[in-house]
């Protein structure tokens, strides 16, 4: 069982993901979270690359290719071969966040993008992909109480807008794999509804 969490900046996705993360852990299930990017060697140079290094100014294609370096390496030695173990693997961040940030965001050519992010999953695609809705001022608000901003959050609000737009357009094309969320409540509320459809999920998926 592979999950994913999606959503723009400060959305609550590594907050949820963890509850999540934890819940399934406590009723029995062997449970992996990581996120993206920046798994293993290469993933923490990239990420560095990508969202610390503010003296970089790369091309967005490169940016592209980075993401999809990381992923590559991410699927193929750490995410993979723990679902053949039977785990339930949850990642914070995954290729919708290609697809909507580099295609959406970066206004790159789309079917290049959608093509990139596809081919880096090593065809693992998401059972379940939570999409956490918030407006993007919050979401930008909530970041900085929180404190350790990256380069991403410094874009202009513009540019997160396009990203929330993104995703929802992706979410209406797959609303049987995303799952929109209202973000704008309570952490614990957010949780109950994430935990019904996962477990909901997790069953169907052990009698198929
Ligand atoms: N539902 C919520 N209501 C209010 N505050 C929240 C809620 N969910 C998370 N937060 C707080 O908002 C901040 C951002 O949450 P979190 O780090 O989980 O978001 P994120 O989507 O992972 O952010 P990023 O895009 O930077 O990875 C944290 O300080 C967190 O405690
Ligand atoms: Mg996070």
């Amino acid at each position: 069982m592979f999950i994913t969490f999606e959503g723009v900046e400060g959305s609550g996705k590594s907050t949820q993901a963890k509850l999540l993360a934890e819940l399934l852990t406590k009723i029995g299930h062997k449970v992996t979270l990581t996120r993206e990017p920046g798994w293993g060697q290469l993933g923490e140079l990239i990420r560095k690359v990508i969202l610390d290094e503010r003296s970089l100014e790369l091309d967005p294609f490169s940016e592209l290719c980075l993401f999809c370096a990381d992923r590559v390496q991410h699927v193929r030695d750490f995410i993979k071969p723990k679902l053949q173990a039977g785990e339930i693997v949850i990642c914070d961040r995954y290729y919708d966040s290609t697809v909507v940030y580099q295609g959406n965001g970066r206004k790159l050519d789309k079917r290049l993008v959608n093509k990139m992010a596809k081919a880096s999953t090593l065809e693992l695609i998401p059972d379940i992909t939570f999409l956490l809705n918030l407006p993007v001022r919050t979401g930008l608000t909530r970041l900085q109480s929180r404190g350790d901003i990256t380069k991403m959050d410094e874009e202009p609000l513009e540019f997160h807008e396009l990203i929330r737009q993104g995703y929802m357009l992706i979410a209406g094309r797959e609303p049987n794999r995303i799952k929109k969320i209202n973000a704008d409540r309570d952490i614990v509320e957010i949780h109950n509804e994430i935990r019904s459809i996962a477990i909901e999920s997790i069953s169907l998926k052990s009698k198929s």
